[in-house]
């Protein structure tokens, strides 16, 4: 089995500090690769900053910098959030990189080589702030201003010569691909969306761009740059280190597993990166997993509508895990969700410190006071204990499927009803009224602890630097967990040591209590 996972987050434009938008998708995109490690897959997982383009020229000269002055300013900005995130990416590209500029324009050549590429002339709207060609049928006129229907953004007519991508050619193909590849767009309603619009037709696209200069110039005609996007979207494959396909991590990771975006960015990523692969003769990426939306109200959070939520200031309030915890939890994966201070308290205290801190909490205190804060020695499990103990050995392929199907709800119901059903067995159980039967005491105080162990385990790629602490309970810490290991029930081995933690999480005092 390949045992091999690639994921990666769109790079983000650095025309301005990062805000909650984007640590969505790298917080969802943490968590997967966190889970495929402890499932013990070999994962690389890459972001970034996307660099070149008007949009990125505009904003650079809006503040008076050189572009690349600009952009190390701002990239910088994304790199600390990867950390202040805890991210676990393995690369972080910036299409400035040489490395990148290599792959772009040897991918360019391959285009022209195989007859994809021509010169001609582009006439129609564009918008900077998407970097996007649209036709005459998706632009409206508000009071006067043109702007693109989908995204809001002003557009503007552009007229002069470019280079063409021959993407009617791969209409055909394209639409055979979506039906024998019946994922590669996922969820489904993207899909669906995806492919009514290719069936609707595709004309070819303008790939260059004549009348501004930052970005990759095209090979043989230094007066043309690539289209931001042909140039962006290669990062994946340029951070692998293609054209040298012999490269350890292109021969590893290459198609990758998921490309997880924004639904913002759908047509991009599901109709012309796998045309451009097509044409280049490059396999296709696994899978496209357009997510929602974090909305401001009920639009988009967007640096250009200016509503947004800086992720930072929630972190300072409420720190790092509760924020991550939220985003997987309470904003129902694959559709838009809202950030409320409100929500996100309920979950610092009913789920994180009461649910789960508070089981930590109750069952390592009574170990303490009733089995010298060692695991207790049992002699075997009655039918409530392995009713609980069962199910996860139970769900384990379950769980790794609806993984690999993107499916986080599943994932975090599964938690929630297990640390539901942990805490009514501590407390159903009755071990304190128990002092008289030791055998059964110390039965139930152990399959307390490979509850709080078992669930401990699959909460790591949500809130993995708690969970570091928590597992100091066992003397183990987030190197030790092998997701494997939750089916197994005679983990934790008698006569290790117990050992009390911190509060793990600090209830909130609501202002409306
Ligand atoms: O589009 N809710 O960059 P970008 C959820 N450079 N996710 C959001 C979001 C929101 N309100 N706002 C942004 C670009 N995102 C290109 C990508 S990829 C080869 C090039 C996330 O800075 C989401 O993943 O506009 C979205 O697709 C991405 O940020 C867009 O970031
Ligand atoms: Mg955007």
């Amino acid at each position: 089995m390949d045992k091999n996972y690639y994921i990666t987050t769109p790079i983000y434009y650095p025309s301005a500090k990062p805000h909650m938008g984007h640590a969505y998708s790298s917080i969802i995109a943490d968590f997967f690769a966190r889970f495929k490690r402890i499932d013990g897959f070999d994962v690389h997982f890459l972001t970034g900053t996307d660099e070149h383009g008007l949009k990125i020229q505009r904003a650079a000269e809006n503040k008076n910098l050189d572009p690349l002055d600009f952009c190390d300013q701002i990239s910088q900005t994304f790199r600390d959030l990867s950390k202040t995130l805890n991210l676990s990416n393995t690369d972080f590209i910036r299409t400035t990189e040489d490395r990148h500029k290599k792959t772009v324009q040897y991918l360019w050549a391959e285009l022209e080589k195989n007859n994809d590429i021509y010169l001609s002339k582009y006439s129609g709207w564009y918008s900077v702030s998407d970097e996007a060609y649209y036709n005459e049928d998706e632009i409206i006129d508000i009071d006067g201003k043109i702007i693109a229907e989908a995204s809001g953004s002003l557009v503007e007519w552009i007229e002069e010569e470019s280079y063409f991508f021959r993407l009617s050619k791969w209409q055909d193909k394209l639409l055979d691909y979506y039906e024998k590849n019946i994922d590669f767009i996922s969820p489904k309603s993207r899909r669906n969306e995806v492919v009514s619009f290719v069936k609707g037709g595709l004309k070819d696209i303008s790939i260059s761009r004549k009348t501004f200069s930052w970005g990759i110039k095209v090979p043989d005609n230094p007066d043309h740059v690539i289209y931001v996007w042909l140039d962006a979207l290669t990062n994946y494959i340029s951070a692998l280190n293609y054209p040298d396909t012999s490269d350890i991590l292109f021969k590893k990771f290459w198609p990758a597993s998921v490309h997880l975006i924004g639904k913002d960015i759908l047509r991009f990523h599901a109709v012309y990166w796998p045309a451009f692969l097509m044409a280049a003769k490059i396999p296709l990426p696994h899978k496209v997993y357009g997510h929602g939306w974090i909305l401001s109200g009920d639009v988009k959070m967007s640096k250009s509508k200016g509503n947004i939520l800086d992720p930072i200031d929630i972190i300072n309030t409420y720190g790092l895990d509760p924020l991550r915890y939220y985003l997987i939890k309470e904003v129902s994966f694959g559709n838009d969700g809202n950030i409320s201070k409100d929500k996100l308290e309920d979950c610092i205290n009913s789920d994180l410190a009461n649910n789960y801190g508070n089981l930590c909490q109750r069952v390592t205190a009574f170990a303490e006071k009733n089995c010298f804060s060692k695991v207790p020695k049992i002699k075997n499990f009655n039918n409530d204990d392995l009713v609980m103990l069962n199910k996860f050995k139970e769900n384990l392929e379950k769980i790794r499927q609806e993984i690999d199907k993107q499916n986080i709800n599943f994932y975090i119901s599964f938690i929630v009803s297990a640390l539901f059903e942990a805490n009514k067995y501590f407390n159903d159980q009755e071990p304190w009224k128990k002092k008289n039967d030791k055998d059964r005491l110390n039965t139930i105080v152990y399959t307390s602890l490979e509850m709080i162990r078992k669930i401990s385990f699959m909460l790591y790629p949500i809130i993995p630097d708690s969970i570091d602490r928590a597992l100091r309970i066992f003397n183990l810490n987030s190197k030790d967990i092998n997701f494997e290991s939750v089916a197994s029930h005679d983990y934790l081995k008698a006569g290790n040591n117990i050992n009390k933690i911190d509060i793990l999480f600090k209830k909130i005092e609501k202002k409306d209590d």
